[in-house]
């Protein structure tokens, strides 16, 4: 999937945040956040570890709206650097997701990742590492892509090798036993499918609306990389080949 691929680099993920009003590079943006954190207690002064925190909008909406104390980890560099100059008041950290016990000594309250598990090429070992770094009774919240049947063959992630693919949805069916492998039990699975197909139409449409602005900032073929990509993914979420999940877990 090349225009996704270009999307997740640096220039990239700028465009992503100027089409999202804010350093976010996932669906839904704040309304994404808002409705998984709806689910959980409020508790301001909970430790919260953002996984896969690109540029750090995620876990500086979730601090200033007091749902936590954050801290972010990216295995981007730029990301970071980016992320740690512009929301001083979270902590972040840049490292792949499965060294993240060896650099970060700290145990958290609850961990959240926003679009950042389907990107993993080790999902299971990403959840034993993470089952690490949370407390006793502490909670994790995914909110990603699903693969609503993984018999149904799609454009997006299985037209050829699924295992060298770079999008890794999570399979609705079969995250319950990747959950309990991993050290974690699962508390609650939503499909949130509709609400990325709304997501994704008006993504697209603000795409469209801001058409000559984009190719003036950034370039004419990332325009078009973002409308390949988002019309494929938005084709694959009506077409039930692509899901929404919104999945809450504890240390079992
Ligand atoms: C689609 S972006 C989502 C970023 C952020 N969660 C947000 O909502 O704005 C996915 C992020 O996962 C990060 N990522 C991918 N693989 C990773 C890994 N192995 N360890 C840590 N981060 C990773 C990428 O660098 C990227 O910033």
């Amino acid at each position: 999937m090349t225009g996704h691929d270009s999307l997740r680099e640096y220039a990239g993920k700028q465009l992503v945040s100027f089409l999202r009003k804010g350093d976010f590079a996932h669906a839904g943006e704040e309304a994404a956040i808002d409705l998984a954190f709806s689910n959980v207690a409020r508790a301001p002064e909970q430790s919260i570890l953002d996984v896969g925190c690109g540029l750090g909008g995620t876990a500086a909406y979730i601090q200033d709206h007091r749902l936590g104390r954050v801290t972010g980890l990216d295995i981007e560099k730029e990301a970071i650097l980016y992320a740690q100059e512009k929301y001083p008041t979270c902590v972040f950290h840049c490292c792949d997701v499965l060294d993240a016990a060896q650099v970060i000594t700290q145990r958290f309250d609850l961990i959240c990742m926003f679009n950042a598990f389907y990107a993993f090429s080790d999902q299971l070992a990403a959840l034993k590492t993470l089952n690490k770094l949370i407390d006793m009774k502490g909670k994790i919240i995914i909110f990603d892509y699903s693969d609503p049947d993984i018999r149904k063959i799609t454009p997006l992630f299985r037209a050829g090798d699924k295992n060298t693919s770079p999008f890794k949805p999570i399979s609705f069916q079969g995250i319950d036993s990747l959950l309990e492998q991993s050290g974690w039990k699962l508390s609650k699975k939503i499909d949130i499918s509709p609400q990325y197909i709304q997501w994704y139409t008006q993504l697209i449409d603000r795409l469209q609306g801001n058409e000559n602005e984009i190719i003036r900032l950034f370039s004419q073929s990332l325009f078009q990389k973002a409308i390949t990509t988002y019309s494929s993914i938005k084709e694959s979420l009506v077409k039930d080949l692509l899901g929404g999940i919104l999945l809450y877990a504890e240390k079992a």
